[in-house]
């Protein structure tokens, strides 16, 4: 049995001799060597991969623009599937856990995975996808979605995957963004029990949308709508096809995928991440945070529709020849435990969630968890929000049993891997503190006068040159974006992260929060700014603001103040924004209130104070409100509020 880790007299926790002992890194000394030369130290690990033709110059910078490992040529199915035969073709790549309980799992070997990778790469190859072409991926967590990824990464077609619980419209402007002309989708998936219908979100999206044919996964059985014209099978388009598809040479530089993620702005950001350096930080990172083995079985129980998933469900483990778990449903169905079952019965040693999952798994109670003894978990992981000491303390203490450590990651869309974490091999870990920037990555925190606060006091995030390979390339098709969100505050030679952090007095960084107009709700990523643009498209709607307030379990929960187009407005105004909030991003981007008020606090120049209206809401203390065009409107806010609750 593990020993437990008792934390010092600071209430630092560092690894025990034996945690130390089986880490791929444990010597701190890696910090400063990768500081010395951080490109040369980026080249050594990318050198533990396997190029088709070795890179000529390992960096350049042109700001805002930058590129890794020129003249490289790889393919990143070569790495994560290929170079793993012969010595791993039995062993399983990943273990697909359906949620119906009384279904079986599905285990893919890697001699599997790459046949099957093949067969689909030769399927879209026979419709017509070439390198460079657009593919769409909107499916739920079933097999068949890493093989769609990877099938695209084999040939060098660029796909992108949708978040599978995104409203049609979502999927629409984002196969419009790409121009993809094939998507792959499912006829449905279970989400707590009940089958729902994907085709039919599908059918919806591709409307006004050039996509020419739609490969559908008969997963649930369901009743969907067929054209004969776009629809086909994907049992029918892999039947026959080869075992065997060459992976095409790609340039370091070329697009892997395309990634959506809601920034300030109405319309989501198409983020792009480029083959090389994409897969030598997904390759390092799983490697060096979460210490994959080749005994580990690594659950993230992130979807796949998020960066989280496409890193860390797929290239990260696939890579390091571990194996990882699918799970298609939610963590708490059919019981409160099936999480806890999971771990149980695939013998998990490193299990990676967010904070809104450990929260909700709190709230179930601490009995709950006392009849699993969790002996196989090695690792703890949390990702996506920040996570307070109370959630840190019971994670360590409930399911790691004192015995794991908890890597805080922190990363996002852009990043591509994860760039801050104190490594388990290393530490120190401090509970709500993500800890140190990996080797090799600098980062800093500074005011809005490009000062360094003191030392706890918060500031913005910001990524020195030379950044991270992982680090995203541009914005699709929107290079003005790309420029503005990250290289405008600071200058062209300093990535702005959008985040608030501070360091203590050991260098360790907390993450406070975003500063800009995105939330994270049960650690999604949702923009406000997004949520608006739907409110404002409703024809009784004039004008709205949209923000976050805390949420005991969700983090942070979305609630709208609505001016309706009539001053008595029809009682379900309240409904009807929420359903086309709904219907136009999702579910998860569920108002949890709208209050439907004559008139929004405003400057004298016109902008809208969100500041107050969440101070309102929290029911803090208002301050100075002499800059108000309209301090009348607060009182009468206030009221609205106060009624709303009472109901
Ligand atoms: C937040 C998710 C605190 C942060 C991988 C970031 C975190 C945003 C952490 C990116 C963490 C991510 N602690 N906050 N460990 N990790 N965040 O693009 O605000 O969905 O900017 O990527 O999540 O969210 P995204």
């Amino acid at each position: 049995m593990a020993k437990k880790i008792l934390p010092d007299k600071k209430g630092l926790f560092y690894p025990t001799e034996e945690i130390k002992k089986r880490s791929w890194v444990n010597n701190k000394k890696i910090y400063e060597e990768a500081d010395k030369n951080p490109i040369k130290f980026w080249e050594k690990v990318a050198s533990e991969l396997f190029w088709k033709k070795k890179w000529q110059k390992a960096f350049e910078h042109k700001p805002p623009f930058f590129k890794w490992f020129l003249g490289g040529k790889l393919n990143i199915t070569e790495n994560a599937l290929d170079g793993n035969l012969p010595k791993r073709k039995d062993k399983p790549a990943f273990i697909w856990e359906p949620e119906p309980t009384n279904e079986k799992p599905r285990i893919l070997t890697y001699g599997d995975l790459l046949k099957e990778v093949n067969k689909f790469a030769n399927a879209l190859k026979k419709l017509g996808v070439k390198k460079g072409d657009k593919v769409g991926i909107y499916m739920p967590m079933i097999p068949e979605v890493i093989i769609s990824m990877l099938a695209c990464a084999r040939i060098g077609a660029v796909y992108s995957v949708v978040f599978s619980a995104f409203s049609p419209s979502a999927l629409k402007i984002r196969l419009q963004i790409i121009e993809a002309k094939v998507l792959i989708t499912a006829d449905g998936y279970y989400r707590r029990g009940k089958p729902i219908n994907l085709k039919e979100s599908a059918d919806e999206g591709i409307k006004e949308t050039m996509v020419k044919k739609v490969i559908v996964v008969k997963r649930v059985g369901n009743k969907i709508n067929w054209d004969a014209k776009k629809d086909l099978w994907w049992h029918e388009c892999v039947k026959n096809q080869s075992e065997n598809c060459p992976a095409v040479a790609m340039n370091s530089e070329d697009l892997l995928f395309i990634l959506f993620t809601s920034g300030t702005t109405g319309t989501p950001k198409g983020c792009e991440h480029v083959c090389g350096g994409y897969m030598v930080q997904a390759y390092w990172t799983g490697k060096l945070i979460f210490d994959l083995h080749e005994e580990t079985i690594f659950w993230s129980t992130a979807d796949i529709g998020w960066i989280t998933g496409a890193t860390y469900s797929c290239y990260s483990p696939l890579l390091n020849g571990t194996t990882f778990i699918l799970y298609e449903g939610c963590p708490d169905w059919p019981a409160f435990d099936r999480w806890a079952q999971i771990i149980e019965k695939y013998k998990v040693t490193v299990f990676y969630t967010a904070p809104t999952a450990i929260r909700m798994f709190m709230k179930y109670g601490s009995d709950l968890v006392k009849k699993y003894s969790f002996n196989s978990l090695k690792l703890l992981g949390s990702v996506g929000e920040p996570i307070d000491e109370a959630a840190w303390n019971w994670y360590f203490q409930k399911v790691g049993k004192g015995r794991c450590l908890i890597v805080d990651t922190w990363w996002q869309t852009e990043t591509g891997g994860i760039l801050i974490t104190s490594l388990p091999g290393i530490g120190p870990f401090k509970p709500a503190f993500s800890g140190l920037p990996l080797p090799g990555v600098r980062f800093d925190i500074l005011d809005e006068k490009k000062k360094r606060p003191p030392i706890g006091e918060q500031g913005n995030l910001i990524l020195l040159p030379p950044f991270a390979p992982g680090l995203l390339r541009g914005t699709y098709k929107d290079p003005k974006k790309y420029l503005e969100t990250y290289w405008s505050q600071y200058g062209k030679k300093i990535y702005f992260t959008s985040d608030a952090a501070l360091k203590d007095k050991n260098g360790l960084i907390r993450i406070v929060g975003r500063v800009d107009d995105v939330i994270k709700v049960a650690g999604h990523r949702l923009s406000t700014g997004e949520m608006e643009a739907v409110i404002n498209l409703h024809p009784e709607v004039v004008e709205c603001a949209v923000l976050g307030i805390p949420d005991k379990i969700k983090g942070e929960v979305p609630i709208a103040f609505v001016v309706p187009e009539d001053k008595s407005p029809c009682p379900a105004l309240r409904d009807k924004v929420i359903n086309q909030v709904r219907r136009e991003i999702g579910s998860i981007a569920t108002l949890k209130e709208v209050y439907v008020v004559e008139d929004l606090p405003k400057t004298r120049s016109g902008k809208i104070m969100r500041r107050i209206l969440r101070k309102l809401s929290t029911g803090e203390e208002l301050g100075d409100l002499s800059t108000l065009s309209n301090p009348e409107s607060v009182g009468k806010i206030q009221i609205i509020i106060k009624n709303a609750n009472k109901i």
